[in-house]
């Protein structure tokens, strides 16, 4: 089992670990029983994930003596709204949770974003730790802290920064991921190639076949080298008032399409639209070579993600999106711009002007 500290301001008291390997539920058992003492284990998950790899869990916290309870709800994008915050709060006092509860958050990056925001604001605070079960989950939304939930109006507007106690990756439940959710988290691997390391992007490029990329040794070497790109960026910006914004690097115009879509498109899918369009916007800019933006391309479209923009999302509907992104300044529209692969910029405004003919050219 590999380990990742991740060195926040305050060191003891939100530093954690990120511990990544294959098989590990036995050794994350006793590791939270070792280290995560609380009066009461909760573990919070989907309805996917609750019937999929609940049970076992459950089994093997109860193995290492701890007190443990499951809370599940329904899966997908659309349950990460208050609603469900609400419903899960009083679930939680039910099995008389209080703050000395710890919370686990067993799922992709809805549960992980939910159960944190939750941990955040239950009884003004209590613990909590990310298990992430999708590929998206591990290599990004399990670390780094950012909790939310989506508004009728546009997603994650709500949310905290508040840092796990601690990460598990256990490679092996990606093992039971669709082909659709596996390439979603491909998408997130892309984004770290293009925005923080171009070796890792050839190795990708060399990579990508089906057969090749879900090798054991491989995904276990991309999910750990991800994991070093976000622990790196979120030590020096935690709280996103600036490097961390690279991070972004296609999710303003991808949060757009999820959201214009009612989640038709998954956030892998949107991202990966949104990153091509980022790409041409610095091509058409002229700040990126051309070679590099249909290396982008060529490798979207290769991890089996789509390259074009679905007809029935109007270009003034992503348009009226985008002016809702909550990083935004004023009507300035920040996008994350690349001079190459492996060298991003926050681009201080891009006008409408310049990204409605980009979305039009990608339809
Ligand atoms: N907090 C952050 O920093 C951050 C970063 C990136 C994305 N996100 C958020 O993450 C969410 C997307 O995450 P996601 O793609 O993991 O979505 P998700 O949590 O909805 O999971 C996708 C689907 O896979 C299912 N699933 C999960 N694990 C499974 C497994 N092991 N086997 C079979 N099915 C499984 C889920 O039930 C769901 O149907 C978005 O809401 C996005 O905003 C947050």
């Amino acid at each position: 089992m590999r380990s990742i500290k991740v060195n926040l301001d305050k060191k003891s008291l939100s530093s954690y670990e990120i511990c990544i390997g294959n098989s590990i539920l036995d050794r994350m058992a006793l590791l939270i029983a070792k280290n995560h003492k609380a009066g009461h284990h909760i573990v919070i998950t989907d309805s996917n994930v609750g019937k999929l790899h609940g049970s076992k869990l459950l089994a093997a916290l109860k193995d290492v003596g701890l007190n443990v309870d499951l809370i599940e709800f329904p899966a997908g994008e659309p349950a990460k709204n208050i609603h469900t915050v609400v419903d899960v709060a009083g679930r939680l006092l039910d099995l008389g949770a209080d703050r000395n509860s710890l919370l686990i958050a067993l799922g992709g990056g809805v549960v992980g974003d939910l159960v944190g925001f939750i941990a955040s604001i239950f009884m003004r605070s209590i613990p909590y730790i990310q298990i992430p079960t999708t590929l998206l989950a591990q290599v990004d939304s399990s670390i780094g802290g950012k909790t939310a939930i989506d508004l009728p109006c546009g997603k994650n507007l709500l949310g905290t920064f508040y840092q796990p106690q601690a990460v598990f990756t256990d490679l092996s439940y990606l093992s039971s991921l669709t082909e659709e959710e596996f390439n979603n988290g491909l998408a997130e691997i892309i984004k770290y190639g293009i925005i923080d390391d171009a070796k890792m992007f050839r190795l990708l490029e060399d990579n990508m076949e089906p057969e090749k990329i879900k090798d054991p040794v491989l995904l276990l070497k991309l999910v750990e080298l991800c994991c070093r790109i976000k622990k790196s960026i979120v030590e020096i910006d935690e709280k996103e008032q600036g490097l961390r914004r690279i991070l972004n690097y296609g999710h303003t115009l991808g949060h757009a399409l999820e959201a214009q879509s009612a989640f038709a498109l998954s956030h892998g899918e949107a991202v990966a639209l949104g990153m091509i369009a980022a790409a041409r916007i610095s091509e058409n800019s002229g700040y990126l070579e051309s070679g590099s933006r249909e290396r982008i391309e060529r490798l979207i479209r290769k991890a089996g993600l789509p390259c074009r923009i679905p007809e029935y999302l109007a270009t003034g509907g992503i348009i009226s999106r985008l002016k809702m992104d909550k990083k935004k300044d004023g009507d300035i529209i920040h996008f994350i711009l690349l001079k190459k692969i492996g060298m991003p910029f926050v681009n201080g405004g891009i006008d409408e002007k310049i990204i409605t003919p980009v979305i039009e050219g990608m339809r």
